[in-house]
């Protein structure tokens, strides 16, 4: 018997604090009588997927068609009309006859509820819609990009703006996010890297399952919890030459290493939904890779929720090669375990006739729908298909003021400051408040659409501060001229003769350069990741026209960017370089607050900043090689025109103040591989003013039987600190911290010599040692092999 259910009649009355939606639960009443005798079938039991979930489930598919089971198989796309997202009359049908389990892009509490209800009391199962949409950094009120998010290196940050984006979005009627975005990417010309959390697999870890927690809460149940979706599924990333939807040459060593982890660390947050990739790897694109979304997602990882295609993704095998025909695409998608089928309807058009045909099984069919329904069942949706969506809640959540105040306080922290030379005897940063004129130049300054930044959801630009709106609020008594200086897409440079005037009648100037919005995101790669434009000559000239007129007046370069950028000439030659990302609403204002002071810069960059375009991909935990480069021998790792190192390296970001490290200490120096240690070190504000630190700690594992990265992260913590004051940061490292994939791809802790490094970024030099003794200690076998 259901928990809190008991049947009276042809009707099942609520005993328990569960309301049931009494006209849908009807039809399930003939099967639900049965369940006692029942066994119940035999899949995990992780917090996602309740025994009632799975029940209800079991119950629902034993009613079903075959029709009916390929409905809820198939998502599409709303229509549009003038007055936002609806369903077009095919549609309504489609969901009158069952033909259709789950939308995507139809939103809106009084619309949804409108169809919602069709779905529950019109078709003859009343099986609920499920509503998916992209709230990828904020429904309405928009946050910090993903790629901005990581530079927080606050995952309660992250969590914290998820949740804040899933209240907006269920009051909308929305269930389900395709996010978290958790792909590493270590090319900056591919544009969905600013998407993700960057390069780093354990920042990219501890950044997925935050967004996990944020937006599913501890109850999926709760009508303020959305479903995540943990995407692309994989190693889309690792795009070749980083142009979008390209194959990725990538070995099962670096799959496991590099790209999966994120992914591992979604699914066990609990994660209900993961989306297959369009990339292949290894000749088999994720779509038809079963190795993928079963062996490994499924069988190893214990998933217990379902895969949705990517958009076309089933239909895509077939340009991919490797199905002749569309039915072949649906057999083959289906099999690998793609239970749901996004935007194309292959799986609807074609599988009844390959089931009946013998050509695929039902039982296959039939736990793809089970699995699509005890998703269903554990979001709630049963028992209350209409999540207590309504316009009052709308009106009480969308952009109210506490979520434009966190989204203000997220985005300062993701602000990294790269540069701040010291000018006239001061840094060039914090802009003085009695600044009585500053020349702010650059169109990106006056665009507040672009603050949005990619997938901006239902975000608005009118809703959004400009760089220009934040500092004229911010320096009420500064003259402030605007000069927009130069276009993003086009070499025209008549804007520059203004912007040297403005340039030259102010005390200080504001370079705001880099990309566009829309310059980054998906199919927006780049082939170079230099400045768009003449947006370098217009900096030279105003850098120029200034110091020629003998003047030493802070040049300061301001960066929004969905990409690191390659900016040597500005890291040399401005005052001061910040990386401002896309900050979402609150960016204007974000930003004046760390430009005027009212709050330091903490920011770490989640990627390295090349010099130029020819050194990507470049990342910090780089392998040494046979030859590590070295500048007095020439047969090294190196290139001949341009320095092997980065411009800024990963996890660099500047201060008002400044940090001292000191007094590391390993809590031992021999341990087993199957012990646990920690590492402690001292951090001290050495500076005059408050200040928050993001305190690293990098690992290596010295010698092995296969090679290492030079060094990884493996712990980092925020630690706020007024100046003089120092906190002992103790990281505790446990074997999984240490291991590593041996040859056979076993997960190990080997015995031999370690070295951690801590400090304020990649680049940190403090040491220390430690020493794991005795045999191997395997954590985990190893992975399913490849086929
Ligand atoms: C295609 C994108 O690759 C994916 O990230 C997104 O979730 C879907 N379209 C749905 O919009």
């Amino acid at each position: 018997m259901l928990t809190g259910m008991r049947p009276k009649g042809n009707r099942l009355l609520v005993t328990g604090p569960v309301r049931v939606h009494t006209a849908l639960v009807r039809s399930f009443v003939v099967a639900l009588v049965f369940l006692a005798s029942m066994p119940i079938a035999a899949v995990a039991q992780t917090p996602l997927i309740s025994k009632r979930a799975n029940r209800i489930a079991d119950s629902v598919l034993k009613l079903m068609t075959l029709d009916e089971k390929l409905g809820q198989l198939t998502q599409t796309p709303s229509a549009n009309d003038q007055t936002g997202p609806t369903v077009d009359a095919g549609g309504l049908q489609q969901i009158r006859a069952g033909k259709l389990g789950a939308f995507l892009n139809l939103m809106g509490a009084d619309v949804v509820r409108k169809f919602q209800r069709v779905a529950v009391e019109e078709s003859r199962l009343h099986i609920p819609l499920l509503l998916g949409y992209d709230v990828i950094h904020g429904m309405r009120t928009i946050f910090p990009v993903p790629l901005a998010m990581a530079a927080t290196f606050d995952s309660a940050a992250a969590a914290r703006a998820a949740h804040i984006a899933a209240l907006e979005a269920t009051a909308m009627g929305l269930h389900w996010t395709f996010a978290p975005m958790v792909d590493i990417a270590r090319d900056a010309r591919w544009g969905r890297i600013v998407e993700g959390a960057g390069e780093d697999p354990y920042l990219g870890s501890v950044m997925a399952a935050a967004q996990v927690r944020g937006f599913q809460g501890d109850n999926l149940a709760s009508p303020t919890s959305i479903l995540a979706t943990v995407k692309h599924f994989a190693a889309y990333g690792g795009a070749e030459g980083g142009r979008d939807y390209n194959i990725v040459p990538i070995s099962d060593r670096q799959l496991f290493e590099v790209y999966l982890p994120p992914f591992e660390a979604a699914a066990r947050a609990g994660a209900g939904t993961f989306m297959a990739s369009f990339n292949e790897i290894s000749g088999t694109p994720s779509h038809a890779n079963d190795w993928l979304l079963t062996d490994v997602l499924r069988k190893r990882w214990s998933f217990a929720g379902f895969v949705v295609s990517d958009w076309t993704g089933v239909l895509e095998l077939m340009p991919h090669g490797i199905a002749a025909d569309s039915a072949t695409a649906a057999r083959r998608a289906l099999h690998a375990g793609v239970d749901m089928e996004m935007s194309s309807m292959l799986y609807r058009n074609t599988l009844a006739a390959e089931v009946k045909a013998g050509r695929f099984p039902l039982a296959l069919v039939d736990s793809a729908v089970h699995r699509v329904l005890r998703v269903k069942a554990a979001l709630g949706l049963f028992d209350d298909p209409y999540r207590g969506a309504s316009a009052d809640r709308e009106r009480k959540e969308i952009l109210s003021a506490d979520k434009r105040a966190a989204a203000r306080e997220i985005a300062r922290e993701s602000i990294v400051l790269l540069t701040n030379n010291v000018v006239n005897g001061a840094p060039a940063l914090p802009l003085s408040r009695e600044l009585r004129s500053l020349a702010v130049i650059g169109t990106l300054a006056d665009d507040s659409a672009s603050t949005l930044g990619s997938w901006s959801g239902q975000g608005r630009k009118e809703d959004a501060i400009s760089v220009l709106t934040g500092l004229r609020r911010a320096l009420p008594n500064t003259r402030i001229t605007f000069a927009r200086g130069v276009p993003l897409d086009s070499i025209r440079t008549s804007g520059i003769a203004e912007a040297v005037q403005a340039a030259g009648a102010a005390d200080a100037v504001l370079l705001v350069l880099g990309e566009r919005g829309d310059m980054s995101g998906e199919a927006s790669s780049r082939a170079s990741i230099e400045l768009p434009g003449a947006q370098l000559e217009l900096a030279q000239a105003v850098v120029r026209a200034v110091r020629a007129g003998g003047s030493s007046k802070p040049v300061i370069a301001v960066l929004m960017n969905g990409r690191p950028l390659a900016i040597p000439w500005l890291a040399d030659s401005t005052s001061a370089v910040a990386v401002s990302w896309f900050l979402g609403v609150e960016h204007g204002n974000a930003l004046a607050d760390i430009l005027i002071g009212a709050e330091s810069p903490s920011g770490k960059l989640p990627v390295t900043f090349p010099r130029a375009t020819g050194q990507v991909p470049i990342y910090y935990a780089h392998k040494n090689t046979g030859r590590p480069a070295d500048a007095n021998n020439h047969y090294t790792s190196k290139y001949l025109d341009l320095p092997w190192t980065p411009l800024f390296p990963f996890g660099h970001g500047l201060s008002y103040t400044t940090f001292a490290y000191g007094n590391v200490k390993v809590s031992r120096e021999k341990l087993r591989g199957s012990d646990s240690l920690t590492v402690s070190v001292d951090v001290t504000n050495s500076g005059k003013r408050a200040g928050t630190e993001v305190a690293q700690l990098y690992l290596r594992d010295d010698a092995a039987t296969v090679t290492r990265p030079v060094r990884e992260l493996r712990g980092f913590q925020r630690v706020a600190l007024q100046p003089g004051e120092t906190r002992t940061v103790r990281f505790s490292l446990k074997p999984q911290d240490l291991a590593m994939y041996d040859r056979e791809m076993r997960r190990v802790v080997e015995p031999g010599t370690f070295t951690v490094w801590l400090g304020g970024s990649s680049a940190a030099t403090l040491e220390s040692h430690f020493t794991v003794t005795g045999d191997v200690v395997v954590l985990a076998k190893a992975p399913p092999v490849f086929r």
